[in-house]
């Protein structure tokens, strides 16, 4: 769907230039461009500031059948996110109109005072994501993604970024993957479902799977898994995938194992402490973490990655019913803790206790990282679109926040304090899942999961804000954003 093109833009037929344009300055080195520009000082309604947008139809000298000017605001307030909302918008207004296809005219790198290889890949970004659409529900498929959005590029760099538009596709394909999976509704995605889901789309690519059964869980004494999915007749599952580039060869160049742990609750009721009724119906976003996860293992896998990574995703439905677990019920964790249930809406951290020592156990991971919807007192925090980040490593926390502002997946570090511990005592067992007081929830979460880490380097990343939009964005629909995945395919890259 993304291409580069060159050549002469008087003569590109396209269904739509897109031009972005600065009140400030001209940001295009491309003259053609340039006098595309000067078409629109006459007009008194488009002078480049943010949130203006004009389309000229039939302009004197191009082929092309339409031109989107789309304001930019000032040049020093330029930045990556700025391109990406840019090409989203842009593609949003292609598919509102009915097109097929757009050409996007990339400004000159060094005008807007960014690197060009993250002003092209931002540009392809926004405008990938911004092309996909969750209509899988839908008996009437009212809007049509593009065919094709060319980026039109000076020759001298064509080169230099001919494989970039794969690179990019297979990324967003990645955050495309995740949305779908947590829009996708609760009644389609039972823990076998959902599992089987993911190791479809696992199998394409060079990933081996497990999948532990209920049965299994239950004689390998995993019961903080179990006793969250006691209460649906959708039987828990976990699903493990690995992706090792060296999995047939004698020695590896880089011998490290990342563990990625992601919480997969397909749907939270809260259980007996039942939530009220709402935005219930968006709880079906509750297994965002694990969409994240594994959607970053196939996308891995895609760009050949350097090292073994593997993805360690529990799956429960958590509902209330005869079997459910009850509050004040204690039970015993996989790693031999025992924990008594104060809340039964505090879930998540029971089956990623469950996960995170399995996953030690299993692969003595150098670095283990988890993705969670795991609080709401982190949207009370940290807002809809920022996620928190709790790690006592702290070139981790500084290499996921570089990461979350590379990618504009924002993350931001939070504190865990070692004498909030005591907050999450129990008289009858080791801990208690729920905290002693209502105040600073997503550390206490937090606190709780670090009891499980051992002596793993490890960090939890809290998405319950930013994992699902109900309006969406610039460049994502409503539901699921998929957010995760380019932070830790970006991150993958860096440590
Ligand atoms: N899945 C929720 C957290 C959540 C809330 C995610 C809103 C996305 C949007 C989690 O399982 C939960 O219910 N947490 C409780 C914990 C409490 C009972 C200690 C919460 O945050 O209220
Ligand atoms: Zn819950
Ligand atoms: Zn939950």
């Amino acid at each position: 769907m993304l291409k580069i093109i060159t050549g002469d833009l008087f003569k590109t037929a396209s269904q739509c230039l897109v031009v972005p344009v600065c009140e400030d300055k001209d940001i295009h080195s491309d003259p053609s461009v340039v006098e595309l520009i000067q078409k629109t000082k006459p007009i008194s309604e488009f002078h480049g500031k943010k949130e203006e947008s004009l389309l000229l139809y039939h302009v004197e000298g191009f082929k092309a059948e339409r031109v989107l000017y789309m304001g930019m605001g000032k040049s020093t307030g330029l930045d990556a996110e700025a391109f990406r909302m840019m090409a989203g918008k842009s593609v949003k207004k292609g598919i509102g109109n009915g097109l097929s296809d757009m050409t996007i005219c990339a400004p000159a790198a060094d005008a807007t005072g960014l690197e060009s290889e993250t002003l092209m890949a931002s540009i392809m970004e926004g405008a990938c994501l911004g092309n996909h659409i969750f209509d899988a529900y839908k008996k009437e498929k009212t809007k049509k993604s593009l065919k094709t959005v060319s980026i039109f590029i000076n020759p001298s760099i064509a080169e230099i970024f001919k494989n970039l538009p794969l690179r990019i596709t297979n990324i967003c394909r990645g955050t495309m993957l995740a949305r779908d999976w947590v829009s996708m509704p609760g009644n389609d995605k039972t823990p076998d479902r959902l599992v089987r889901s993911m190791v479809k789309a696992a199998e394409k690519e060079d990933l081996s799977f497990t999948i532990l059964d209920d049965k299994v869980m239950k004689q390998n004494g995993m019961g903080a898994i179990m006793a969250v999915g006691a209460g649906s007749r959708s039987k828990p599952r976990l699903l493990i995938l690995d992706y090792n580039p060296y999995k047939n060869k004698k020695s590896a160049k880089d011998k490290r194992t990342i563990a990625l742990v992601g919480k997969g609750v397909t749907f939270d009721s809260g259980g007996i402490n039942l939530k009220p009724p709402a935005s219930l119906d968006e709880m079906k976003m509750d297994m965002s973490g694990a969409a994240a996860v594994a959607a970053t293992l196939i996308t891995l896998a895609r760009l050949n990655h350097h090292f073994r990574v593997v993805g360690v995703i529990p799956v429960v439905e958590n509902m209330p019913s005869g079997d459910a677990t009850r509050p004040g019920d204690i039970i015993k964790t996989y790693s031999g803790k025992t924990v008594e249930i104060g809340n039964t809406d505090a879930e998540g951290r029971l089956i990623l206790a469950d996960a995170m020592s399995y996953a030690i156990k299993m692969f003595k991971p150098d670095m283990m990282i988890d993705l969670a919807t795991l609080t709401g007192a982190c949207i009370v925090a940290l807002g809809e679109k920022i996620a928190g980040v709790f790690s006592k490593n702290q070139k981790l926390c500084d290499d996921i926040v570089a990461s979350g502002d590379a990618t504009a997946e924002r993350c931001w570090p939070m504190p865990m304090p070692d004498d909030y511990k005591s907050l999450l005592k129990s008289e009858f067992a080791d801990i208690n899942n729920m905290s002693s007081t209502r105040s600073g929830g997503a550390i206490t979460a937090a606190l709780f999961l670090s009891e499980f880490a051992e002596d793993t380097q490890w960090a939890h990343i809290d998405i319950a804000g930013p994992a699902y939009s109900k309006k969406g964005g610039d460049y994502c629909g409503p539901g699921g954003t998929g957010f995760g995945v380019r932070l830790l395919v970006d991150l993958m890259g860096k440590i």
